[in-house]
């Protein structure tokens, strides 16, 4: 035995050291490149992959004290338990005083949909581009349609159309937000974004998927919608509250869809452009596929705040506004 530890000792001395040594330049190295990485990410301010991030550190006091990246946009298992007084805000917009029992709801919901952990995946290796389209009559004859499609997320509000308007809207659609008042059919590459004013939503939204039974809320709705059941997601009732709150000062009654939804794109995406956002220059609202005129500050929005806080987010750099043609 003790020739054998005499022969090797020395090439066990010189593994060790070169060990070692390896050890020492595989850190040396890992330092140096995660000091390179950072200093590259801050001249570039860059928390994404994009040439300019959401989430940017460019000291914007005014956007990191209302952008939160702890609240959940989307609903799941995990995360569906609501504090008190998220529940009791949000039951507080409800008309009806239903007994429906949020807890059984949630189970039902995540039976039927997928129960996942949406859009969690932001980082350094990301570049997600979004077009978050309005659907603001400015949109006719703006040509935006192929830009629009070239976004990674192209994302659509209640019954906005592409049909019969693709040069101006585009075609493609990767998420629709709807409520069941404003319900549309979706193809089955998009998907459906349920965004719940109230329980009764939801329990439309199950219906809509089993028994088909639920006709109306407080007026007629759709008992049925065609839609990939695989596809289907929740806006977490929290994020309502924490637009409402935080990014609109508790102007208004509760924000307006286009409004969450805009705010739902800063969650989920590195890169945010906007389209068919904004009224006529009289203040007046029209949709490019309808001729229907609704005043830009009236009913329960605080419209102006929100153009406010939307112009805000223009002048910092956080969204950039394609305005179409202003009529
Ligand atoms: C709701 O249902 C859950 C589970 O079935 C039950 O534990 C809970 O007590 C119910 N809550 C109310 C307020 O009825
Ligand atoms: C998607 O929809 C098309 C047309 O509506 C249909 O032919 C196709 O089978 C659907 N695909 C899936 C995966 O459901
Ligand atoms: C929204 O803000 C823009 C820019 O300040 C302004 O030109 C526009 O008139 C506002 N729109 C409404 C409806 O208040």
């Amino acid at each position: 035995m003790v020739p054998f530890t005499k022969w090797t000792s020395p090439y066990i001395t010189g593994l060790f050291t070169f060990s070692i040594l390896f050890i020492f330049m595989f850190f040396q190295n890992a330092v140096i490149y995660t000091f390179l990485e950072t200093s590259v990410d801050s001249t570039k301010g860059g928390l994404c992959a994009c040439d300019k991030c959401v989430t940017d550190l460019n000291d914007d006091d005014w956007f990191f004290l209302r952008f939160n990246p702890t609240v959940a946009p989307l609903l799941n298992r995990r995360n569906s338990v609501l504090q008190t007084d998220v529940y009791r805000w949000w039951k507080g917009l409800q008309s009806d005083s239903s007994k429906t029992n949020y807890t059984e709801v949630v189970d039902t919901l995540f039976s039927l949909f997928p129960d996942e952990d949406h859009y969690s995946d932001a980082g350094p290796d990301r570049c997600r581009t979004c077009a978050v389209v309005g659907n603001s009559g400015n949109l006719l004859r703006s040509h935006y349609g192929q830009l629009i499609d070239s976004h990674d997320f192209v994302i659509r509000i209640n019954k906005g159309p592409t049909k019969g308007f693709e040069k101006d809207v585009g075609s493609k659609t990767t998420h629709r937000i709807l409520y069941p008042e404003s319900a549309v059919d979706v193809d089955n590459s998009t998907h459906l974004v349920l965004l719940p004013f109230k329980i009764e939503d939801m329990r439309w939204l199950i219906s809509v998927f089993t028994t088909r039974h639920i006709t109306s809320t407080y007026i007629r709705v759709r008992p049925t919608v065609n839609a990939d059941r695989d596809k289907v997601m929740i806006i977490h009732p929290a994020f309502i509250k924490y637009v409402y709150e935080s990014w609109l000062q508790k102007h208004g009654k509760y924000p307006s869809t286009g409004f969450i939804t805009l705010i739902l794109a800063l969650h989920i995406c590195d890169e945010v452009n906007v389209f068919g956002f904004g009224a006529k220059s009289d203040g007046h609202w029209h949709h490019y596929f309808d001729g229907i005129l609704t005043h830009f500050s009236r009913g329960s929005h605080g419209g102006d705040f929100e153009n406010k806080t939307i112009n805000e987010l223009l002048l910092i750099g956080k969204i950039y506004m394609h305005k179409g043609w202003l009529l």
